[in-house]
């Protein structure tokens, strides 16, 4: 089948590179010139493991071209996915600008039927407002198409495993044949289909992310009241998420989610109810709970090292999760910036993310993707991303170079009788402290 998917960014690309490898034409369109021309050079701008490979075998076999010419792209396929940004305005309502202009050009270029796919997650309603710029920008044209929702569900750091073994594709849909197409390009992903209506296939994906963030917050939450009665939160998440009724993913606690999903749809979803007269409270406290765990974080390294001003702290983690440069949202930007008003001195680790984190956390920190480097000569050592690096750093090293055995874990990646028989000052998230 033939297919444009228009926006490069994240889930663009992924997508274009997985219907490829499934043996679907795909041109990827992208108003930014830059961005094509770099990847019509083999250069992928985001980093995700597995695309610039998937990207480069595709190209090669012709499945897989790029385009910034994206009238031309629209009217080259069948298919147009809609796959831009839709980044939180200072009301935390989605802001449509880009899948507004994107809608007002396929309006403009429609040269016969087509489907035009929502991938991009957007309020509900969205299918609806896609469907009227369209037919505004038709001119007069008589050219039939139908909008469909399919929202993504695939996560950084392992999006084209996700999406090359999808759970499931959601296909929201009022017209039998746009239903029919978009099952049939999803073929030879092999997976459960779920059609929906477009509302639906729209309220699908905020209630999935805002879920899953509550998970996170609630075992936050957990993992704060475990920290006062000397619970144990990991051997608790455990013996919780044996449940099959709960499950065990999404259950590790930790300093907050962040990342460019979460944050923001948890934060859409609230507009979302609100517009139609709906307060959802569950929600608005997963964000609260959200916004505190860095400051708790911070507070906990306050109290260990007693009182971080002048002292120098290694920080092992910059992006929001492993495997990703993605600094969107990151926790490492509230409690680094804490840390520095504080009065401390941050040196900070990333093998990835540190271009990206300088342009916002910026100068005041000293960067180095060499990790040693990064403690050496540091009164304590705290971890923020669970990058594997930091999993199996050399803890005899890490501490040889420590001036004070210091481990703090925001991501309880050591066993605590390790740490103890190792003689480190060990904190983490909900367990009890080893001095
Ligand atoms: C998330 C969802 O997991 C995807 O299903 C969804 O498609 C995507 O958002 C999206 O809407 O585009 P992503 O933001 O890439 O994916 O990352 P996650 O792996 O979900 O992690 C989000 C944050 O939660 C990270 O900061 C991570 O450290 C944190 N987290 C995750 C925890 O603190 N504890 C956990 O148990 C799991």
């Amino acid at each position: 089948m033939k297919v444009t998917i228009i926006g490069t960014g994240y889930v663009g690309l992924v997508n274009g590179a997985c219907f490829a490898e499934k043996g679907h034409h795909v041109i990827c369109a992208d108003i930014n010139q830059n961005k094509i021309d770099q990847l019509n050079d083999g250069q992928i701008p985001i980093y995700e493991p597995g695309l610039a490979e998937l990207v480069h075998a595709n190209r090669q076999a012709g499945r897989l071209n790029f385009s910034s010419d994206v009238e031309a792209a629209v009217q080259a396929s069948d298919i147009i996915y809609i796959a831009v940004g839709t980044p939180m305005s200072p009301t935390g309502e989605a802001d449509l600008t880009y899948v507004d202009g994107v809608a007002e050009t396929i309006g403009k270029s429609l040269n016969g039927y087509k489907v035009v796919v929502n991938k991009s997650t957007v309020p509900v309603g969205t299918g609806k407002r896609v469907e009227s710029i369209i037919r505004q920008h038709l001119g007069g044209r008589e050219a039939s198409f139908d909008v469909v929702s399919n929202p993504e569900f695939l996560r950084e750091g392992t999006a084209i495993k996700d999406c090359m073994n999808m759970e499931r594709a959601v296909i929201g849909a009022e017209s039998k044949q746009a239903m029919q197409l978009i099952r049939e390009l999803h073929e030879p992903f092999n997976t459960i289909i779920v059609e929906t209506n477009i509302e639906t296939a729209e309220m699908i994906k905020y209630a999935s992310n805002a879920f899953l963030a509550m998970k996170i917050s609630f075992i936050n939450d957990i993992s704060n009241i475990c920290e006062r009665v000397g619970a144990n939160v990991v051997d608790l998440s455990y013996g919780l998420g044996l449940d099959s009724r709960i499950g065990n993913k999404f259950l590790d606690a930790g300093i907050g989610f962040g990342g460019s999903c979460f944050p923001k749809d948890t934060e859409a979803l609230i507009s979302i109810s609100k517009n139609v007269g709906y307060e959802f409270k569950l929600i608005e406290s997963v964000i609260t709970t959200n916004k505190n765990q860095p400051i708790h974080f911070v507070q906990k390294i306050d109290t260990i090292v007693g009182s971080v001003a002048g002292k120098k702290i290694a920080v092992l983690g910059l992006a929001f999760k492993p495997e990703t440069d993605d600094m969107r949202s990151a926790p490492s930007i509230p409690i680094i910036r804490e840390l520095i008003s504080r009065g401390a001195e941050v040196h900070a680790y990333d093998p990835v993310a540190i271009e990206q984190a300088k342009l916002v956390i910026g100068t005041d920190v000293v960067y180095s993707d060499d990790l040693l480097q990064t403690v050496d000569g540091c009164d304590a050592c705290v971890i923020l991303t669970e990058w594997p690096q930091v999993v199996k750093m050399d803890l005899d090293e890490v501490k040889k170079r420590l001036k004070q055995p210091i481990l703090i874990d925001g991501r309880n990646i050591f066993d605590l009788a390790e740490m103890e028989k190792r003689q480190f000052v060990y904190a983490s998230i909900g367990r009890p402290d080893i001095n």
